[in-house]
């Protein structure tokens, strides 16, 4: 330690704490000096101490539990138990405690000597890890930001693919996406649920860059193997997103948005909550979203019609709870579900 080292003495017997106060204030250390607990926690309070050196047996309380509630006041304080006791046990529990040192009764003003030039490197190590912590925790928020970039800049581009192979696929996905918002907010979502919700929601039908054009854009009615391929879109968005770390989280929404609440859904025809809440609610904002597509009407009565056939579908194909919290929204905020 450079600067003067301020050391706390604690003791019940008034001629040790007199002896070696005297010794270590010779030798150009701060020292003051407690014979009990209250007075001990009084002057750490009081005062900015270094080294607490402290007796185990102090009458009413014992030396380690003093140790406990004075770094409740003060946590960057070092702590040297001394006792009569020189048992191994008790050794091994101060420094369990948190004790940087122990020493056995009767010593020198040597061993203290000692003790401290010990808890000035303890205490230098300490600082130098906590630093080193800092600088690695900065380092570690820098990469994360420039995973996040990262992360947007993928997704950004994923979503301009499925416009080029699917046109109005990225208009879908973003209203989609917006819908799915006002879900969770209505469901009182956890954050990191949210934020997933609205990756999903964007890059739910990523699979359909796997699906030819030819069925894309067919007109007419699809055959059976037509219409297996496109139901394996979910499974082809798993694949493609599986490489990426970032997606990890999204793909079990990703893989079940075409389940049905009452299992006769693709792919593995889950039912109920076996379905994952975030593909439960896709699945609602997305058919919503169909519906509104499919028939250009006024916008007033497109939204009727498509609540009342998401109404119509609670229970068979869709989660009730979460259209009747979608419904709920709507009828509270319906300003916002004008989206373009
Ligand atoms: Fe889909």
């Amino acid at each position: 330690m450079s600067e003067i080292t301020r050391i706390l003495l604690v003791d019940d017997e008034d001629r040790i704490l007199e002896t070696f106060s005297m010794l270590l204030g010779d030798l150009g250390y701060y020292v003051k000096t407690a014979s009990d607990g209250c007075t001990a926690i009084t002057l750490v309070s009081e005062e900015t101490f270094d080294i607490v050196f402290l007796d185990q047996f102090l009458g009413t309380i014992k030396g380690l539990d003093l140790m406990q509630k004075m770094s409740g006041i003060d946590p960057d304080l070092y702590y040297v138990i001394f006792t009569a006791n020189g048992s191994p046990s008790l050794a091994v529990e101060a420094l369990k405690r948190g004790a940087s040192d122990f020493i056995t009764k009767p010593f020198f003003v040597a061993d203290l000597i000692k003790s401290i030039d010990y808890v000035g490197k303890k205490r230098d190590l300490d600082r130098q890890k906590k630093e080193l912590l800092a600088t690695l925790e900065t380092r570690v928020s820098e990469k994360e930001s420039e995973l996040r970039q990262i992360y947007f800049s993928v997704l950004s581009s994923l979503a301009q693919a499925m416009e080029k192979k699917d046109t109005g696929t990225y208009g879908h996905c973003r209203r989609v996406s917006h819908y799915v918002r006002l879900i969770a907010a209505a469901l009182d979502l956890h954050e990191n649920d949210r934020n997933d919700l609205k990756v999903a929601a964007m890059l739910h039908d990523i699979g359909k860059i796997g699906i030819s054009d030819f069925i894309l854009g067919k007109n007419g009615r699809l055959t059976n193997d037509e219409l297996d391929n496109i139901r394996r879109h979910p499974q082809k968005g798993v694949e493609i997103l599986k490489p990426l770390k970032q997606f990890e989280s999204i793909l079990p929404a990703i893989l079940h948005h075409h389940e049905n609440y009452d299992g006769s859904g693709y792919p593995e025809g889950l039912s109920g909550e076996n379905i994952p809440l975030l593909s439960r609610i896709i699945s609602v904002a997305d058919s919503y979203d169909v519906i509104l597509s499919d028939r250009p009407y006024r916008a007033g009565t497109t939204n009727e019609r498509a609540f009342k056939e998401l109404l119509r579908c609670s229970g068979k194909q869709f989660d009730p709870e979460i259209v009747q919290a979608f419904v709920d929204m709507h009828t509270r905020y319906a300003d916002r579900f004008v989206t373009s």
